[in-house]
């Protein structure tokens, strides 16, 4: 090609990019560019997210656009606006995840289409606040086991402990005690493997697998898995809890091929974001000494001289633990999720604008939590603000938004907050923490999921 034929064609490219970059939607919020055709604003914003929709949301407005990689992110950040994210029809959760489950688990759009309502009634109707607490006494059972493989005492972060305890113990609960890692010997390997599918999840879900080769290798070790855990579940007849597990009732549900890659995403979606919450209770409690002197005088209270070896704790037991309860969900409002999405379908009103369809529409629980007008102090680690929610009837705070909202709120939320509150008193009652690190901060690289910490966070233990 000649230099006249090159520079042609760079006008060209450069010119058409311009066009369809430059592309005007009447009366649309304000849109940031950047000034890279087709990547827009990407660097920037992809360096650290979390960061920069509060400076952009200082300097345009409550309703405000980012152009990235072809796309428009439309972010939403009055609460008065979230119903209308949650609720109106001209905006679709199916539309918004397909691509990225395409990307995090090879699920095939058609399949999508097909198989996800039934998935999402299925999870949503066995977890339900009745079916999760049926799931409790095994759950104990599972975390006295994981908790003694710990030892007399040790040195240990506290991240990577939560986890090694916290993931075999779910697993048994939900996919039955012969698929737990612990119980068939992989318990590095799946935990090291896991680790790289999760952190890289957000990245995996926008880019092509060829742009990830760890990640990849990760996530084709853990459809493997999953695929010999179905065999499995398939073989089962009866479980240690007498009924059937989750996995054993998405056999049922799908029945196309890519059952396995269901499999994994369901796997993913009940570890990846309460096990950092669960860090981040342990942490805060643990840093803040009067937080965490009412809550051993409360766990104290109601566990009374049990064993330490062996600790029951009923959902009766749970019960007298509010404040215990108060804790997890104060550290799910701290490190709530980056950012929740839907995809607009119909042209969509929000204040006096218009947003166009195909835009991402995004709400950012973190940052919803740290309106000071629903939540005075915002970031401060204050669990005695959940005393005014009704949690006896599962009404949050007004303004909580960790779990989204709408037909497609978190199906297992209650399940994660049983599972939380339980572990949190049984490890503080089985175990004198020592924290040896300040309290990390929390990462601002990710808007997928609940937030990772920076740094490391080590801890000394010792069985009481
Ligand atoms: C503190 C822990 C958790 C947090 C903060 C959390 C948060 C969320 C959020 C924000 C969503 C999207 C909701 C929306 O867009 O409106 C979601 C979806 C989901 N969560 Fe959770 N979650 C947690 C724990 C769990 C657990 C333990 C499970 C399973 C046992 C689970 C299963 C799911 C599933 C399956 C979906 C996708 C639903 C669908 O595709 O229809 N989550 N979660």
């Amino acid at each position: 090609m000649d230099w006249i034929t090159l520079t042609l064609s760079l006008i060209v490219i450069v010119i058409s990019a311009h066009l369809l970059f430059s592309e005007n939607h009447t009366n649309a919020p304000p849109c940031i560019k950047g000034w890279i055709p087709w990547f827009g604003a990407a660097l920037e914003f992809g360096k650290a997210p979390l960061d920069f929709i509060a400076d952009a949301r200082a300097k345009h407005g409550p309703v405000f656009t980012v152009y990235a990689t072809g796309k428009r992110l439309t972010f939403v950040t009055l609460h008065e606006d979230f119903r209308t994210f949650f609720m109106s029809k001209d905006v679709d959760f199916e539309q918004a995840v397909q691509d990225a489950c395409y990307n995090t688990a090879s699920i095939s759009k058609e399949s999508f289409f097909k198989f996800h309502p039934a998935c999402n009634a299925l999870i949503k109707g066995r977890l339900t606040p009745g079916n999760s607490a049926m799931l409790a006494t095994h759950l104990c059972e599972e975390f006295n086991e994981q908790l003694e493989l710990l030892g007399d005492s040790g040195t240990r972060c506290l991240n990577d402990l939560v986890r090694s305890v916290m993931y075999p113990a779910v697993m048994s609960n939900l996919l039955g005690k012969c698929n737990s890692p612990q119980q068939n010997g992989s318990m590095k390997e799946f935990k090291e493997r896991f680790t790289v599918y999760d952190e890289g999840f957000e990245y995996g879900s926008q880019l092509p697998d060829m742009f990830l080769r760890e990640w990849s290798t990760a996530k084709h070790w853990l459809l493997s898995l999953m695929g010999n855990m179905i065999v499995r579940a398939e073989e089962g007849e009866h479980t240690d809890t007498g009924r059937k597990t989750l996995l054993q009732h998405l056999v049922t549900t799908i029945t196309d091929k890519f059952l396995p890659n269901y499999g994994l995403l369901m796997l993913w979606a009940s570890l990846a974001n309460a096990i950092p919450i669960t860090f981040w209770a342990i942490a805060f409690m643990m840093s803040k000494p009067s937080t965490y002197k009412k809550a051993m005088e409360e766990i104290h209270a109601t566990l009374k001289n049990q064993d330490t070896k062996n600790t029951s704790i009923t959902l009766e037991d749970l019960q007298e633990m509010p404040y215990v309860k108060w804790c997890i969900l104060e550290a799910t409002r701290l490190r709530a999720p980056g950012a929740i999405t839907r995809r607009v379908v119909r042209p969509l009103k929000l204040q006096n604008y218009i947003i166009p369809p195909g835009d991402m529409l995004m709400v950012s629980p973190y940052w919803a939590h740290r309106n000071p007008e629903y939540f005075p102090d915002p970031e401060e680690f204050k669990p005695e603000r959940w005393e005014e929610a009704d949690l006896v009837k599962n009404v949050f705070l007004e303004g909580f938004v960790a779990f989204g909202g709408g037909k497609y709120q978190c199906p297992g939320r209650w399940y994660a907050i049983m599972e939380l509150h339980m572990f949190v008193a049984m490890i503080l009652y089985k175990f004198d923490f020592t924290l040896l690190d300040p309290l990390p901060k929390p990462s601002s690289l990710h808007l997928v999921g609940t937030q990772q910490p920076e740094g490391p966070c080590t801890v000394e233990y010792r069985h009481r």
